[in-house]
């Protein structure tokens, strides 16, 4: 029989049950459910709105479920609907009447947003230490590679000369912006919603504060309509880990081509490579390319429930309980993906000789042969239309700039000398790029010293 049986004349149809229970996928709310009913239940003693002695026995007996369920010696009903009706339903079971009056003052409406908060709090540290590692990694790999010369490309095209370490304090700086996203996301979500009631409040001399203290939370929400109806904070949630899994998934389609015969740039280790059931030869890059499919899957969570949430009139509407299946699937996917992720990288083989040789072929260096001459007083423009004729000898004379001779190199100008050869060496080309924000071995130092800074700051 239902709740609302009072109200009803006939039970409601099977089909009707299977389709508006969410107890399948809430259930995993279980212990922020339990821990919200704890701290309102001693909050309704407190305020003498039930007796003391019925917050004792239903804080002790949600202590007691909380327990089986930890143990797997609950059974979840589809008939209970939710999880805040299943346990609300077994503590009546356990212990009748005081039982029945832990949802004075308050709803489901405010409980469910009470239950996702407190959960989303915790599973967004967690991603936020699998972020903190990853970060970690990059810098070792970076540290490590401080002298490893490689093209850096536009267009997939070889443009610029640049270092391994470099390149990875890119993907430092994104990964950084991700842990600190969210952070805010963290803070701006830190807000109890219990005591907003089914939609106004309630009428009770409760207190909001002292619950909210009691369950970590920084504040409480400022109005009640808005406490139930609030999904934001879900979304920015989605938000940030889709940017966060765009970022992994660039990441992921380099090592993808790194691995490949035409770059060999990286191997990866056998733990974290696949083979082919046909081909003998193979050794496939599966997790990288899973990393980048299941951002697909992370994306869609957020339109689905942006959508969910579009034009829904205040305040909370059934609808809503399309949030936490959206959610709770791109969290998962976050917390699978980061650490073999992670663990990819760390264990991966950098081959240096194959990154300096895609280096040496392609004339990356050009733009630095342009410079010597711009240096030598001639203006830029000029000197760029001379380098694309020098390029374009040297390809039909199958020459690089290093090899060029002299000669040749005064045909096209007399300003060139001895010096050219020194100015288009790969090591000077990365040593002059110095600025901040460069290559140069000075400016990825700062760059490492920055964000190591940034993580010691976070792991004391
Ligand atoms: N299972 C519901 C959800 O996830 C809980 C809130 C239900 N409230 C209601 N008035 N039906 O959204």
């Amino acid at each position: 029989m239902k709740l609302w049986s009072g109200r009803f004349e006939s039970d409601t149809d099977a089909l009707v049950d299977a389709l508006n229970a969410s107890i399948t996928f809430d259930k995993r709310l279980y212990k922020e459910d339990i821990a919200g009913s704890m701290a309102h239940a001693r909050m309704l003693g407190d305020r003498g709105i039930i007796g003391k002695d019925d917050a004792d026995r239903i804080i002790a007996v949600l202590e007691e479920i909380r327990a089986d369920i930890d143990a797997g010696n609950f059974e979840f009903k589809l008939a209970d609907e939710d999880i805040h009706m299943s346990i609300e339903a077994e503590l009546t079971r356990r212990i009748g009447d005081a039982g029945k009056r832990l949802h004075t003052a308050r709803s489901r409406n405010d409980q469910v947003a009470l239950d996702f908060r407190l959960h989303l709090k915790n599973e967004i540290k967690e991603m936020i230490g699998m972020e903190l590692d990853l970060l970690s990694v990059l810098c070792d790999i970076a540290e490590k590679n401080t002298g490893t010369i490689l093209p850096a490309y536009t267009h997939l095209q070889r443009a610029q000369p640049t270092t391994f370490a470099h390149y990875m304090m890119a993907y430092a700086n994104m990964l950084r912006r991700d842990v600190t996203r969210l952070e805010d996301c963290l803070a701006r979500m830190d807000e109890s919603p219990l005591g907003s009631g089914a939609l106004t409040g309630t009428t009770y001399p409760i207190d909001r504060r002292q619950v909210a203290e009691a369950l970590g939370f920084a504040r409480i929400t400022e109005n009640s309509l808005d406490g139930v109806s609030d999904r934001d904070y879900a979304i920015e949630l989605l938000a940030d880990l889709s940017i966060l899994m765009m970022h992994l998934s660039r990441l992921a389609e380099e090592v993808i081509l790194w691995c490949s015969w035409e770059f060999k740039f990286v191997e990866l280790s056998d733990a974290y490579a696949t083979g082919s059931s046909i081909m003998p030869q193979k050794k496939n890059p599966d997790i990288a390319e899973l990393v980048r499919g299941k951002t697909g899957r992370v994306y869609g969570s957020l339109m689905g429930l942006l959508t969910v949430m579009k034009a829904l009139p205040l305040a909370y509407n059934k609808d809503m309980q399309e949030d936490k299946e959206q959610v709770f699937d791109a969290v998962d996917t976050v917390k699978k993906v980061l650490p073999v992720f992670t663990a990819m990288l760390a264990t991966m083989t950098v081959k240096p000789e194959n990154m300096r040789r895609a280096a040496s072929e392609g004339f990356i260096n050009a733009t630095d042969c342009a410079d010597y001459l711009v240096k030598k007083g001639l203006p830029f423009r000029d000197a760029y239309t001379i380098l694309g004729k020098l390029v374009r000898r040297c390809m039909e004379t199958g020459r690089t700039l290093e090899t060029l001779p002299l000669d040749e190199y005064k045909s096209f100008s007399p300003l060139f000398d001895d010096d050219v050869y020194g100015a288009v060496k790969l090591e000077t080309c990365v040593e002059l790029r110095n600025v901040p924000g460069g290559p140069s071995s000075t400016s990825v130092a700062a760059q490492l010293d920055s964000v190591r800074a940034f993580l010691r700051e976070r792991l004391k």
